[in-house]
């Protein structure tokens, strides 16, 4: 068991339920605020209407490309739905750290680029596919294929694109280049291709959730709660709401629970002052974080007797997979926290420093997860379906060990018992996610034509 003085310290990173109580009831009220058209320009969370009303049915027919950006890859893909058959053929590009955080044309010029070279390599070249472009940021959408980005979230910082319509500019991309031509018909978030992707074949899901670099969720909400959609009700009566709870916080509302470790994120990160409730949460930011509980640790003279080593003292040199890896040890074996502190010049480890580091890491992935269930029990809560599938993605939740576990029984404590709800990984939201949202839209236009 981790050292007494050591749970001590760290008590701070512990969520007690009353506090994610207090999470819940301050976040509802954010959702609201979000939602109403009188509120939503003062609400933090911004609670952005999709334009993405219809489910899939599990009959979606066709071939698509798709692209997705805002994950760990940016990644090209093509895809063919026929009945309940999907394939998909996917290729990674990398995208420089330059791009990142230059000029918008140069980004949409390497996108258009690698979309080129996708298209020849498969031999599209004659054909005018339909693509579906997953956007992993917060847009405000005034169509299914126009997308404003508010702005730029996680480690992307590119000039001369916030308050422009990201469609236009891979349109335009594509025709300075000239030898692709492209059919946008959808633009989408992450956490909509999750929720459709896992709609596909579980008619329950209505949640679509990511805990990858960034954390955002999107849900089913009643087309007459969404105030800022002024679309004529055409059928559903719903639409899906993108909530970009990231932003969660950004006006204090979580200080009752931040620590110190929490600011120094912040004020190292590349947006300081925003997503507050992300880097409290996801997977570009927990390495760090334990990191800097580890230093802390170190400097109280309670870790690794005190003595720290230079890598452990470098910025972001904690990665986030150390995280799942040490929490992966089976119980009393030290195999991967001893090969990870071997790799960050921590050979002076004696077997009390690997309880306690991986009580480190536990209390903070424990914190992750237990926000994420806080905030998802929010939207249960608030949509009140009886029966409820989250579908999820990234990579916190694919590759740890225990946030899954975790989120099950925190979730189980505080949702209303008459709710009754699953968690499930959601494959390929970027993909087949992504197809599903064209193809919908395609038979939607072919039903009212
Ligand atoms: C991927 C989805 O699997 O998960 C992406 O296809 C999404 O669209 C991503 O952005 C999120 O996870 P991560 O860990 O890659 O940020
Ligand atoms: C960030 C983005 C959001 C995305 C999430 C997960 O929070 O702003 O749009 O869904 O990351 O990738």
């Amino acid at each position: 068991e981790a050292s007494p003085v050591v749970k001590e310290k760290l008590a701070e990173l512990v969520l007690d339920n009353d506090k994610l109580k207090k999470y819940i009831e301050i976040f509802t009220d954010n959702i609201n605020r979000g939602l109403k058209k009188s509120t939503n320009p003062t609400s933090i969370v911004k609670c952005f209407p999709t334009y993405v009303q219809d489910l899939p049915n599990g009959t979606e027919e066709g071939k698509f490309l798709a692209l997705d950006l805002g994950g760990t890859n940016f990644r090209v893909l093509l895809v063919e739905l026929h009945g309940d058959q999907c394939e998909m053929k996917s290729k990674i590009f990398a995208i420089p750290q330059s791009i990142m955080t230059g000029s918008g044309e140069q980004l949409f010029d390497h996108i258009a680029e690698c979309l080129a070279t996708f298209c020849k390599e498969e031999g599209l070249e004659g054909e005018v596919l339909p693509l579906g472009f997953t956007f992993s940021f917060p847009l405000v959408q005034k169509g299914l294929t126009v997308g404003v980005l508010e702005r730029w979230t996680k480690g992307f910082k590119c000039s001369g694109v916030v308050g422009n319509d990201v469609v236009q500019l891979l349109e335009q991309a594509i025709s300075r280049r000239g030898d692709t031509k492209i059919d946008v018909c959808a633009i989408l978030n992450d956490t909509t291709g999750t929720l459709m992707s896992c709609a596909w074949k579980n008619h329950d899901c209505a949640i679509g959730l990511i805990i990858g670099t960034g954390s955002n969720s999107c849900y089913v909400e009643k087309q007459a709660n969404a105030e800022l959609f002024d679309e004529p009700d055409m059928g559903s009566g719903e639409v899906l709401v993108n909530t970009e709870w990231g932003a969660f916080g950004d006006d204090g509302a979580l200080d009752f629970c931040r620590t110190d470790y929490d600011k120094e994120i912040d004020k190292n990160s590349i947006n300081p002052g925003y997503q507050v409730h992300e880097k409290m949460i996801s997977g570009m930011y927990m390495g760090e974080l334990v990191r800097l509980v580890i230093v802390k640790l170190i400097e109280d003279g309670v870790l690794f007797g005190g003595k720290g080593s230079d890598l452990i003292n470098e910025r972001d040199r904690f990665y986030t997979k150390y995280v799942s890896e040490i929490e992966s040890d089976a119980p009393g074996s030290f195999e991967n926290a001893r090969q990870i502190c071997e790799e960050l010049g921590l050979k002076h480890a004696v077997d009390q420093d690997y309880v306690n580091l991986r009580y480190c890491c536990e209390v903070v992935s424990r914190r992750s997860a237990h926000l994420v269930s806080a905030g998802l029990v929010t939207l249960l809560h608030k949509m009140g379906k009886p029966v409820v599938t989250v579908g999820i993605d990234g990579s916190v939740y694919r590759f740890h060990p225990t946030v899954h576990d975790v989120m099950m029984e925190k979730m189980t404590e505080l949702c209303d018992p008459s709710i009754k709800f699953n968690l499930m990984l959601s494959e390929d939201g970027s993909g087949r996610g992504a197809a599903l949202v064209a193809a919908v839209a395609a038979r939607k236009k072919d039903n009212s034509a």
